[in-house]
């Protein structure tokens, strides 16, 4: 198989290195700055038989080096500075996104296309209505990284093995994302019965901000090894048809009471792509949370389009 990533900063580079050194499959490296994308996947494969895997990794600045492939991740666009949020990054990257997405389709018709730049539910929304692709093959990588943090932060305040820490962020990706504590479990037992309240808002909080608690750290961007962690596990559950029940940025078609929007919703990932959509039984209050999500995502809809 062959995935394309388009936009190779620092996400889509490492993103590469990653599908390659997991032995996922082949990768092109497409990027608007000429020979950066060239350069990268050169050193990409110098490095192949010294990690011993066996996949090409190409660097190109032509969409038609693209054609054929099976996964298409967007990452073209510009990433945060200090102080800005992921809503400033609206205008500029709509424009990039949408231009990516239709370049990319038109070589790689049949591919399932996997949207990570920000601000991600509505770049996710715009790149899905330039492609025209049903709604099982398009869509956002936000939440397994948010839910990395959550238990992340988890795991820190417990002296736990982050692997045995569970938990989904479902929502729009920013200050309104909606992290689930109530499912949120260390091997099967609540957090619930292991943290107080008080602390659990607190990394509750702590989530929310955790890409902007980056963002002001490095003075130069934001994160992007978990981010290409988070979106590899996407790539992965569905080249190898794993069914894995993730947190996906997926366009809602009446789920949760919500319609032509793009949110965070527990979807199944499979060779189709989006296979299912899961509705849990949200509280009042993890209900409104969403809504007042979906909201902020319709609104940025709007904006980028005036
Ligand atoms: P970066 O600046 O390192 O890389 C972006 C790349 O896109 C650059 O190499 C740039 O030349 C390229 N690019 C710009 N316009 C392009 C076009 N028209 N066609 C092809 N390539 C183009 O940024 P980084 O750190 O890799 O972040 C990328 C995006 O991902 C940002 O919007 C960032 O906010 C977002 N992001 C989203 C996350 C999520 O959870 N969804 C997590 C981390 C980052």
């Amino acid at each position: 198989p062959r995935v394309t990533i388009v936009g190779a900063g620092r996400v889509g580079s490492t993103l590469a290195q990653r599908i390659a050194e997991k032995n996922l499959a082949d990768v092109v490296l497409l990027d608007i700055i000429a020979g950066m994308p060239q350069g990268l996947a050169l050193d990409l494969v110098e490095a192949r038989g010294i990690e011993l895997h066996n996949r090409q990794i190409i660097g190109t600045n032509n969409y038609a080096d693209t054609s054929g492939s099976q996964i298409v991740v967007i990452t073209a666009g510009i990433p945060r500075k200090p102080g800005m949020s992921r809503d400033d990054l609206l205008k500029t990257n709509a424009k990039i996104v949408v231009e990516a997405s239709k370049n990319a389709i038109a070589h790689s018709p049949n591919a399932i296309f996997i949207v990570v730049t920000n601000p991600l539910d509505v770049m996710t929304y715009l790149a899905w209505e330039a492609t025209g692709l049903p709604r099982s093959r398009i869509m956002g990588m936000a939440g397994v990284l948010d839910s990395a943090r959550f238990e992340t932060f988890i795991a820190l305040e417990l002296g736990v093995l982050p692997a045995d820490v569970k938990a989904m962020v479902l929502g729009s990706h920013g200050d309104l994302m909606v992290p689930l504590s109530r499912y949120a479990t260390v091997n099967g037992i609540p957090i619930t019965e292991l943290l107080d309240a008080t602390i659990i808002a607190r990394l509750v909080e702590r989530t929310r901000n955790g890409g902007a608690e980056i963002v002001e750290l490095m003075q130069t961007g934001g994160a992007f090894f978990a981010p290409a962690s988070a979106t590899s596990v996407m790539v992965e559950s569905i080249l190898l048809n794993q069914s894995r029940l993730l947190p996906v940025a997926a366009y809602l078609q009446g789920e949760y009471g919500l319609e032509d929007v793009v949110i965070g919703v527990p979807c199944r990932l499979g060779c189709g792509g989006i296979e299912r959509v899961l509705e849990l039984n949200l509280t009042d209050e993890e209900r409104e949370a969403l809504y007042t999500s979906a909201q902020s995502v319709r609104k940025n809809i709007e904006r980028s389009q005036e």
